[in-house]
């Protein structure tokens, strides 16, 4: 063999080398973007079943005829919340079909009549290890039940429930976006984000706390003086804020 065929040979391999690396590429592309497509498509598909309401419930036109939220949505004598609506809100109005609609129909034949209550999927309903006081937020806090749930109770009709299949739970608890994704805070309500607004609300207690001259020397001069370990132990924490505090948010 000549000088001259080995460097040939040596070309050769060096090409077929360049080559196989662009296959391999190509096929590490393939594969990320098969796999992101498995990830970020179908398994979301795969993992929820979407299962619609009983019939579809109109709360612009409700909220019209009944004039607020408090009529289906109260807090009962012991500030508990009532939640979503039992059969007896509706049959003053519902005894018979007052009007057209398929919804309506089938609301009165179903379950008016047969005094069956209406087996409503709720989107926000928590893991029963949670618990949750609607008191707390919306009496003590003045939150917005927007700020929670979106816009549902002024929307005209309710959006399809989709269940976890693995967990059972609505699809909102961990939100739409798989990412993780979010730009409001009704988005979704996880463990973190239930954490998360805790923190914001006391960092902001705090701050407006700090802006009163008066309740500043207190807490920082005087307060320590008659309290000393008291203090040091408040310092940064509060009950709901502290993720160690399990039993705040579980039961
Ligand atoms: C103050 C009276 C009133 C109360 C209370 C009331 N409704 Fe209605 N509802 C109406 C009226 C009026 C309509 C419109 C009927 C029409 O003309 O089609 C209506 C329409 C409906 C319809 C058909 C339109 C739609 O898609 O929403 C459904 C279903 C319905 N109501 C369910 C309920 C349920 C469930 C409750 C209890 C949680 C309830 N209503 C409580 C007055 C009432
Ligand atoms: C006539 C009765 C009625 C009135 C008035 C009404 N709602 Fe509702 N609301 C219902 C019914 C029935 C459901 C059950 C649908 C479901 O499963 O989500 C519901 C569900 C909801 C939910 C969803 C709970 C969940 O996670 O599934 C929210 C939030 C809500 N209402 C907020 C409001 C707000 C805010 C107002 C006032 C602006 C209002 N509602 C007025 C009857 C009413
Ligand atoms: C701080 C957030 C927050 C605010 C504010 C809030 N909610 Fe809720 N809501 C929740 C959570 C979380 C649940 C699920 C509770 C559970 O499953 O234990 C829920 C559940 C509900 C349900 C379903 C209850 C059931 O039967 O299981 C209704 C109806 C509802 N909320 C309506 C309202 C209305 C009306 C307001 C305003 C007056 C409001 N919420 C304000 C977070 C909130
Ligand atoms: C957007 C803000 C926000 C979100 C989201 C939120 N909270 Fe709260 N929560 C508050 C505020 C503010 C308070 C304080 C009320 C007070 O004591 O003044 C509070 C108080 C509470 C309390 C009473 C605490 C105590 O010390 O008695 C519990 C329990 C609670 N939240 C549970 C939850 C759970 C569980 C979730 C999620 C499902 C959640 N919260 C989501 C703002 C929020
Ligand atoms: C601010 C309220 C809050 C605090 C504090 C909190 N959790 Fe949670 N936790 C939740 C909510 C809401 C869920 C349900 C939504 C989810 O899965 O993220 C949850 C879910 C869980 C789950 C999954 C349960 C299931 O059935 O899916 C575990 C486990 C858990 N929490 C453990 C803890 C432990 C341990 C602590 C203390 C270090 C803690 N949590 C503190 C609100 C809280």
């Amino acid at each position: 063999m000549s000088i001259k065929d080995d460097k040939a040979h040596a070309v050769s391999d060096a090409a077929a080398g360049k080559k196989g690396g662009g296959t391999i590429l190509l096929f590490f592309i393939l594969g990320f973007a098969a796999s992101m497509v498995l990830g970020w498509v179908v398994f979301p598909q795969l993992l929820y079943s979407t299962k619609s309401q009983p019939f579809d419930f109109n709360h612009a036109l409700h909220n019209e005829e009944v004039g607020d939220c408090e009529s289906c949505h109260f807090f009962r004598q012991d500030g508990t919340f009532s939640g979503v609506p039992s059969l007896a809100q509706c049959t003053d109005c519902h005894a018979d079909v007052l009007g057209e609609s398929q919804d309506e129909a089938v609301f009165v034949q179903q379950y008016v009549h047969p005094e069956r209550e209406v087996p409503w999927r709720v989107y926000s309903r928590q893991p029963d290890c949670v618990f949750f006081s609607h008191a707390a937020h919306v009496i003590k806090a003045k939150m917005d039940c927007a700020t929670c749930h979106g816009d549902i109770g002024t929307s005209t009709s309710l959006k399809p429930y989709q269940e976890n299949r693995i967990t059972g739970y609505s699809r909102d608890i961990w939100g739409q976006s798989i990412a993780g994704f979010k730009t409001h805070t009704y988005d979704r309500m996880k463990m973190d984000d239930c954490a998360q607004c805790h923190e914001q609300a006391v960092e902001a207690a705090r701050q407006a706390e700090m802006m009163d001259p008066v309740t500043r020397h207190f807490r920082q001069e005087i307060a320590p003086m008659i309290y000393p370990l008291d203090r040091q132990a408040a310092v940064g924490s509060s009950v709901q804020t502290q993720r160690d505090a399990c039993f705040v948010c579980h039961k």
